[in-house]
């Protein structure tokens, strides 16, 4: 704590004496245009004297607070949320050590609560009742829908008695595989009402994907839609989820139910596919039971859901997170990181398919009792100003998305942008890799009107909630930099053998001690959670990230160390591609990287060797690819397929990605050593293939 604690005061010195003052005066007296020369964008005065946290000064108490004394910072914060029993005297208890035995965290422990209450009756308990709680814009212009506090609290409940109408009961999964609409949030909160823990599938994942993610946790139920328009795009969902049905089936896992929401915009029912006694349309069940469903009352440690992640290696895994910690982690860094006040109104353009959606649209959001929109479409359908006609519409005042959304509408020009009027924004957001400086500076500059400050938010699906982020109002801002640790958060940098590193570096990101939002296990596997995340580096949990930290302070993300591909925010292993490719019959062998690309952060490149004697073709290619999406989804399809007639291989029959990154990004002065492969010449073989 002592040596972190120097790093918090050091952080305290900034940013007077840097050189760089002049520029902040310059902002401050106006000119506030974020350009190339200038690295610090300060918040206006007039943000930050409204700011839940106004001051650098500020935050540094109470971040030294959080880190001196969890226990009472984060007691503090949890009593804000009702709680039916109040939880042990011990706040927290932690092994992150793994030669101290088992890792093991738990916060508010023996604290009896719901996260489904605190989002809804408390709210509505407390005068939000007739507050929006969610617009639901669709797919076309003009299609749109709302619920109160109190509507959302109504669904909910219908669809909770449903549930356990059905049987399902504490304890129990539920797939979720729902497009934006309402019904996904509401069937994510009805399942934490009767404490049945979801697991929410990204829609656009395959069959193969969602029979695997259903094998793996064994729902007593799957909940769906029958199609949905993406753009001008039809997808039938229910059919995919039917094929999943067989697969798990054959895998021994059988669901019973499949509770199907019929989108009549996409499809109607009549020609859906359906089986008797199995499916039931949402709207001919779920209307008829009662507006009011008990809640049932958990304990802060008992499973919320469970949300499946891309690893280096292997089958995807489930990610677990509890309640109580959840709850109040997600709640508190929504509130403080996007300054959140009562008369925002939120849109995170993430699907709850994935952790933002989870922890951002629907948990974080609606325990504040925030305003949140829920958009089912593709932010440029129909046009690149769909985004900046919703903010409009609906008057968006916070704004949070990924560095591949902002740099695919900064290539479509200005204009889109700037016939809207934006005058809304307050705050913007940035999450899912690393937001290079001149798409920030955009987003900033054009976007938000050189007005709003950027929250570059740093997470993963494992931390529940963010761990570095800006505040805005109270720290100036570095485009490019997730700033500072959210409070209670101790980040550490490391180097190889896993020391510490202090003031200005460049290594491995852990974090030392637990945080409330942390997840638990990994589901059905506590040893791959303890070697994957804690045995890397003794003592700490390792994000997979590269890290460095400036003379100032301000963290850099620098992205995965590991074999994780992040095409678009979406982490995708390098392995589990691999897996689907060489599932083609014509397939002997593959090595999947990552290169860099200018709209989607890392494109997937595959190295590929066929079976002996099969010949190269451009119909190949395209199986190739139409299997990968098959298997996995259309957003892990590979952008190249490069012929390799050899990888290159260790003695040890290792792949060196090493080489293969360098020669898929073309830098081939930079192939370092080659002298330990087992056969140097397949290198020259690649590099001769490299357009074929
Ligand atoms: C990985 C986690 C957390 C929600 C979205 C993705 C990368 C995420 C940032 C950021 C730099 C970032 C990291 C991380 N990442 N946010 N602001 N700056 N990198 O969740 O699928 O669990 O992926 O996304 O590499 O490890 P995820």
């Amino acid at each position: 704590t002592s040596d972190h604690l120097r790093h918090v005061d050091s952080m305290g010195t900034l940013p007077s004496g840097t050189g760089k003052i002049s520029y902040l005066n310059a902002v401050i007296l106006g000119d506030s245009l974020a350009s190339e020369e200038n690295d610090l964008v300060l918040p206006s005065p007039e943000f930050s004297s409204q700011a839940l946290i106004p001051s650098s000064d500020k935050y540094i108490e109470m971040y030294r607070r959080s880190i001196v004394d969890p226990a009472g910072f984060w007691s503090e914060i949890a009593s804000l949320f009702y709680w039916k029993q109040k939880w042990s005297d011990q706040v927290y208890s932690e092994n992150m050590d793994v030669r101290k035995g088992p890792i093991n965290i738990e916060w508010f422990k023996g604290g009896i609560t719901n996260v489904c209450f605190n989002a809804l009756d408390r709210n509505v308990q407390a005068g939000l009742g007739a507050k929006t709680a969610i617009y639901w814009e669709g797919n076309e212009p003009g299609q749109d829908g709302s619920l109160t506090y109190t509507d959302l609290l109504e669904r909910v409940c219908q669809l909770a008695n449903y549930l356990k109408d059905i049987g399902v009961g504490k304890g129990d999964a539920v797939v979720i595989y729902l497009p934006m609409l309402m019904e996904l949030p509401i069937a994510m909160l009805a399942c934490a009402r009767i404490a049945a823990v979801h697991s929410v599938v990204f829609a656009g994942f395959s069959a193969e994907s969602l029979a695997q993610r259903i094998t793996d946790c064994k729902p007593k139920a799957v909940i769906t839609c029958n199609a949905v328009c993406r753009g001008s795009k039809v997808i039938h969902l229910k059919d995919i989820v039917d094929t999943a049905l067989v697969e798990s089936a054959k895998n021994g896992v059988s669901v019973d139910v499949c509770l199907t929401y019929e989108n009549q915009s996409a499809m109607k029912r009549e020609t859906t596919n359906w089986m008797e006694g199995r499916d039931a349309w949402w709207q001919d069940t779920v209307p008829k039971f009662p507006t009011t469903c008990d809640v049932e009352w958990v304990d802060a440690e008992d499973p919320l859901f469970l949300l499946y992640t891309s690893g280096s290696t292997g089958k995807p895994k489930g990610v677990l997170h509890t309640t109580g910690g959840f709850m109040v982690y997600t709640a508190t860094t929504f509130k403080y990181a996007f300054d959140y006040k009562l008369s925002d109104i939120y849109w995170c353009t993430a699907d709850c398919g994935w952790i933002t959606g989870h922890s951002y649209v629907t948990y974080g959001p609606l325990l504040n009792g925030a305003t949140v929109i829920v958009f089912e479409g593709a932010p440029n359908y129909p046009d690149p100003g769909r985004c900046w006609d919703i903010v409009d519409k609906y008057k968006v005042t916070l704004f949070y998305t990924a560095p591949t959304l902002v740099r695919s509408l900064m290539r479509e020009g200005n204009e889109y942008v700037t016939r809207y009027s934006r005058k809304s924004l307050r705050v913007l957001g940035s999450v899912g890799e690393p937001i290079n400086p001149s798409a920030w500076r955009w987003f900033f500059n054009v976007v938000g009107d050189s007005r709003c400050p950027i929250s570059d938010t740093w997470w993963q699906t494992e931390t529940g909630g963010f761990m570095i982020t800006p505040l805005p109002g109270a720290w100036p801002l570095k485009p490019g930099s997730a700033t500072f640790p959210f409070f209670g958060v101790q980040p550490v940098i490391v180097d190889d053998k896993g020391t510490e590193l202090e003031g200005e570096c460049s290594g491995y990101l852990c974090v030392k001690s637990s945080w409330p939002g942390a997840f638990r296990t990994l589901y059905g596997d506590h040893e791959r959670y303890e070697t994957t995340y804690f045995k890397p580096f003794p003592g700490y949990y390792f994000s997979g990230d590269g890290c460095s930290r400036d003379k100032d302070g301000y963290h850099w993300l620098t992205g995965r160390v590991d074999d994780v591909i992040n095409v678009s925010g979406h982490r995708i292993g390098s392995a589990e591609v691999e897996s689907a490719l060489v599932s083609h019959p014509q397939c002997a062998e593959a090595a999947v990287v990552g290169v860099e690309h200018e709209v989607k952060g890392q494109a997937i490149y595959a190295f590929v060797t066929l079976v002996e004697g099969v010949p190269y073709s451009e119909e190949l290619r395209k199986s190739l690819v139409a299997t990968v999406r098959n298997q996995i989804g259309a957003f892990a399809a590979p952008d190249n397929i490069h012929w390799a007639p050899g990888l290159p291989k260790t003695r040890s029959g290792k792949i060196m990605r090493r080489i293969l990154r360098k020669i898929a990004s073309r830098q081939l002065d930079e192939l370092g050593d080659t002298s330990t492969l087992a056969d140097p010449s397949v290198v020259d073989q690649l590099i001769a293939l490299r357009d074929c």
